[in-house]
């Protein structure tokens, strides 16, 4: 059987990927796999729904790019998770560079936010409202957010997102969470932040950007997962790929046993914790994956190759669904 089709059958509410907007497009091959809902029960956009898509000029809101993803999921009949609405990245520069104070600040998130989800509403199973807000050494991430208000845009975020959307599930996502370190206990300071200022949030996004050999074992994934659980939230993987990294590349066939290890420590954790609700691929071949642009030397961190074969790493998830 395909993944989602396991996945909710031991469980989980879906196993979902990433679409990325032109080859869903233009490759037939890749969009045949996206529309088979027993393998992908979830699809999210893969850039198509950030600010620098949806609001690239003061006012000026377009959705093309995020409509794609929701019509898929749509004509699917799949959950769509939708991403992101507050992230100091993929931030146009009016917003990034602009001169605000809290109240002018507040007016051009409200305005974001309203416009947004107003566009998406009943669409989306979880929005991810804040992305990113804590840097890799467990400090809050410089951003004009951060510059402005300080930690109050944490709650401030969520509130405006709840405002215009009862019904979707609002998320805090991030990546190395995983690893359970100085990162992922800021981390839950930022969700208590939020719970204490009496603002909504329903769950937390390990994105889950790992690398071969790296990951932690299930059991410690289960047990950081579960800081969050313990907390009243939901939690998901919301971005896994695991990258080989130092491997020539088409990886030897030993390391993307690794690599098929690694993924189902992955899913297995998110099957022993309560409320860890689904998993989400970062895109499903090698074809289209952003690893290599961003990790450059690093690739092949996905379930199937660039030919769309199942890898092992597919063949694991599979045995442990
Ligand atoms: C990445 C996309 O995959 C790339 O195509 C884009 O150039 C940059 O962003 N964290 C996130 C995702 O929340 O939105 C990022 O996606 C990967 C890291």
């Amino acid at each position: 059987a395909q993944l989602h089709d396991l996945a909710t059958r031991a469980g989980l509410l879906y196993f979902g990927t990433a679409v990325g907007e032109s080859a869903s497009q233009q490759d037939q091959a890749y969009r045949r796999i996206i529309d088979d809902k027993s393998e992908f029960g979830q699809v999210v956009p893969e850039n198509g729904q950030k600010w620098e898509s949806t609001q690239p000029s003061q006012g000026r809101f377009t959705f093309t790019q995020g409509d794609i993803t929701a019509n898929i999921a749509r004509q699917n009949g799949q959950y769509l998770r939708c991403h992101t609405l507050v992230w100091h990245s993929q931030l146009p520069n009016w917003v990034r560079s602009g001169s605000w104070n809290r109240q002018t600040l507040t007016a051009v998130m409200e305005s974001h936010i309203a416009n947004v989800m107003r566009h998406y509403l009943g669409q989306c199973y979880a929005w991810d409202v804040l992305n990113e807000a804590v840097d890799d050494s467990g400090q809050w991430r410089d951003s004009v957010f951060l510059r402005v208000f300080g930690t109050d845009y944490f709650p401030l975020s969520f509130n405006l997102a709840k405002k215009y959307d009862t019904e979707t599930k609002l998320y805090y996502n991030d990546y190395n969470l995983e690893y359970n370190g100085a990162k992922t206990t800021k981390t839950v300071e930022l969700v208590q932040i939020i719970q204490r200022a009496g603002a909504p949030i329903d769950g937390v996004g390990f994105q889950a950007h790992l690398v071969v050999g790296s990951t932690p074992s299930r059991t410690n994934l289960a047990t950081t997962l579960r800081r969050f659980t313990s907390m009243g939230v939901d939690v998901a993987y919301t971005e896994l790929d695991i990258r080989h990294e130092n491997t020539p590349l088409p990886a030897p066939a030993s390391a993307q046993i690794t690599q098929g290890n690694d993924y189902a420590n992955v899913v297995g954790s998110c099957l022993d914790v309560d409320r860890c609700v689904g998993v989400t691929v970062w895109g499903y071949t090698d074809k289209y994956s952003w690893i290599p642009g961003t990790f450059p030397g690093t690739g092949d961190a996905l379930l199937y190759n660039s030919n769309f074969q199942k890898k092992a790493a597919w063949t694991s998830v599979s045995s442990v669904l």
